[in-house]
């Protein structure tokens, strides 16, 4: 016992050391000039095991600071605990220097990175099990939701960079890099296709469709190079990252359609995308006439504590019948963190009654697309502290007869 005290006391005196440090945010156009020219794996290596420290320290900071109900739901703890776990195993490396026997080191830290990366492979799922929990237990709190979209932005934010981190080295060094796409430096495409991978996402998404609905909306793509206008929309940027982002946004859009349009003889009206380029921003707008969404309800659909869908079960065994285009309802807040991770966004414009335009920006030059990564500081403390403020708007809904809405009452 007391050397188990011993041992978390070293491992918190750790966190507390590494969460110190502000993470150091990489630009597409850094990973790929790292990538290309003869990646060295020792650099890799000395960047890395004190990097993803303090990244994981500074998430685990943070978990730290979530109100103690939801903190300690089973799931949040498993999660805890999975990156505790990592994190031990990234300091068995802080005191080894690749010069002492590099083979053999470089080879049990892309081990430690892969079987870290497996292990935090259900993260997602198993957090939103835990606002689950914390829900069917405590009910619904604005509070504690806008704590959880706060926290959860910037948790989840953080994993996909870990990822990336994790990616691009058993990319580049790892025995993944037999299999990798030739083209590729690590995750990225230096000459990622837009279209192509629009394309890619609707056939996929297309599918799902077709299996769960037996029809799916065809898609119709236009492309404006405003750059380059006779030449195919290329960007450097992370394909899977793009194709998730599209993904989601297709699952959606089919999913409204086909449901919007359930008993019209006049089949399904046609799900479109436009791609665009221009001197910053390359921009993709997917439309569909699938009803849309009342604007009051737009920034719930971010919202981690928010579905339509119903809630899908992590448990295998309980029977549910799997929901393939709905799910946990966070298609769209984590679209909306990948294209935000490299300084774009995804936004919602929605006309109520007919259908919905999302648009994806991402920025044109790789040189631009810096990481964008969440930082343990005294702002971010605060913003776990501070209760729901009074609303300085009026507010229509309460009653103005309401002795209770003077001020100073
Ligand atoms: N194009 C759209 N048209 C109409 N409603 C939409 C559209 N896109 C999203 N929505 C609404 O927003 C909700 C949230 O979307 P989101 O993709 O985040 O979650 P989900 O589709 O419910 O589940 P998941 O994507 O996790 O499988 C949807 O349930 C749906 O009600
Ligand atoms: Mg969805």
């Amino acid at each position: 016992m007391r050397l188990f005290n011993f041992l978390l006391k070293d491992v918190t005196s750790k966190i507390e050391y590494y969460s110190r440090f502000s993470p150091s945010p990489m630009s597409i156009k850094q990973f790929l000039d790292f990538g290309m020219e003869n990646a060295c794996e020792k650099t890799s290596y000395m960047f890395l095991r004190k990097e993803l420290a303090v990244r994981g320290a500074n998430t685990m900071r943070e978990i730290n600071l979530l109100p103690s109900d939801l903190r300690m739901q089973p799931s949040i703890s498993r999660v805890h605990s999975w990156y505790i776990q990592s994190f031990e195993e990234l300091l068995e490396f802080e005191n080894r220097a690749p010069e002492d026997s590099p083979v053999f080191l470089c080879d049990s830290f892309l081990e430690s990175l892969v079987k870290i990366r497996n292990r935090h492979n259900d993260v997602v799922p198993t957090m939103a099990q835990g606002v689950i929990e914390y829900k069917q237990k405590f009910g619904f709190d604005p509070f504690i939701s806008s704590n959880v979209q706060y926290f959860l932005d910037r948790f989840y934010t953080n994993r996909i960079s870990f990822r990336m981190l994790i990616n691009q080295h058993t990319l580049l060094f790892g025995d993944e890099r037999t299999t990798s796409h030739p083209k590729h430096i690590g995750g990225i495409d230096p000459a990622c296709n837009v279209t192509e991978v629009v394309k890619d996402a609707y056939e996929t998404a297309k599918m799902l469709c077709e299996q769960y609905y037996m029809v799916a909306p065809e898609l119709k793509i236009e492309e404006y190079n405003a750059k380059a206008p006779s030449k195919a929309i290329q960007v450097v940027y992370v394909p899977s990252h793009l194709f998730h982002m599209l993904f989601e946004l297709f699952k959606n859009s089919m999913r409204a359609t086909v449901e919007h349009h359930e008993d019209s003889s006049a089949g399904l009206p046609p799900v479109k995308a436009m791609v665009t380029l221009g001197k910053e921003d390359l921009s993709i707008k997917i439309s569909d006439k699938g009803g849309g969404v009342p604007r009051r309800k737009i920034d719930k659909l971010f919202s981690y504590m928010y579905s339509t869908a119903p809630t899908p079960s992590l448990d295998p065994g309980s029977g549910t019948q799997a929901v393939p285009l709905a799910g946990f309802g966070y298609g769209l807040p984590i679209s909306r963190l990948y294209a935000r991770y490299f300084q774009g966004d995804l936004n919602l414009y929605s006309l109520q009654g007919v259908g919905t335009d999302a648009v994806i920006y991402l920025k044109a030059l790789s040189s631009e697309s810096f990481e964008r990564l969440p930082v343990f500081n005294k702002s971010a403390w605060r913003h776990y502290q501070t209760g729901p403020e009074a609303d300085d708007w009026s507010n229509p809904r309460s009653d103005p007869h309401d002795s209770s809405k003077f001020k100073n009452n």
